[in-house]
C-alpha cells in the first residue's frame, strides 16, 4: 500500500496558522476531493477539529495522542499511533492511504510515504505551521501540472 502525502503549500513553505487555513482555492478543493476520493485519509488531532466533520466517501482516521478521545461522528477511527493507522488501511486491502495533515503529522510521516502530491500555491503566506522542507536529493518528480493558481507536483521517492 502506498503511502500518499497530499498538501497545499505557500512559496514560503506555509501551510496554515493556528488551525485555520489561509486561503480558500475552489481548484485545489475540487483536485483534493478528486484525488483522495474512495480513499482512507489519515489526519491529526488538530486538522480534524479544524475541519469540524468527517470527509464524506472516506475513511477518515483521526491520530491522537490523547487515549480518551472521541467524536460525535461514529464512522471516524481514531488511534494512537501512525502504526496502527497504516495497519489497518493494509488490512483492509486498500492501495493507497492519504496522509492529509497537518504540520506536524506530516514532519513525522515525510520519511516514510513512499509519494507525494503538493499544491505549489503562488503565493506567500504568514502562518505558524509550516510543511518540512522537501529534500531534492530524495525526491524525483513524476508530473507537474499547472492549475492556475497553483501547480500540482506529484513526487515519487527516489529509489
Ligand atoms: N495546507 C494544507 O495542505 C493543510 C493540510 C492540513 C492541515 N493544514 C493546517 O495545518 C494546521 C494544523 O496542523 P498542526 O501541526 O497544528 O496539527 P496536526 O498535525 O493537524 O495535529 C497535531 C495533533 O496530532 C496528534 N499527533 C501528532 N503526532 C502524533 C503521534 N505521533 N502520535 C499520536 N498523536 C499524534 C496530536 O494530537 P493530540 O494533541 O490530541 O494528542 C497533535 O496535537 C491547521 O492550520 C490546518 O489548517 C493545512
Amino acid at each position: 500500500m502506498k503511502k500518499i502525502i497530499i498538501a497545499a503549500v505557500s512559496q514560503n513553505g506555509i501551510i496554515g496558522d493556528s488551525g485555520e487555513m489561509l486561503w480558500h482555492s475552489k481548484e485545489d478543493f475540487q483536485h483534493f476531493k478528486r484525488t483522495t476520493m474512495g480513499f482512507p485519509v489519515i489526519m491529526g488531532r488538530k486538522t480534524f477539529e479544524s475541519m469540524k466533520k468527517p470527509l464524506n466517501g472516506r475513511l477518515n482516521i483521526i491520530i491522537t495522542r490523547n487515549s480518551n478521545y472521541s467524536t460525535d461522528f461514529p464512522e471516524v477511527i481514531i488511534f494512537n499511533d501512525f502504526t496502527q493507522a497504516f495497519e489497518l488501511c493494509e488490512e483492509k486491502k486498500y492501495e493507497k492511504a492519504f496522509i492529509i495533515g497537518g504540520g506536524e503529522v506530516y514532519k513525522q510521516t515525510i520519511n516514510q510515504a513512499d509519494e507525494m502530491i503538493i499544491s505549489h500555491m503562488k503565493l506567500t503566506a504568514e502562518g505558524n505551521t509550516s510543511f518540512p522542507e522537501i529534500d531534492k536529493q530524495k525526491w524525483e518528480i513524476l508530473s507537474e501540472t499547472d492549475m492556475g493558481a497553483f501547480v500540482v507536483i506529484h513526487y515519487v521517492r527516489c529509489n
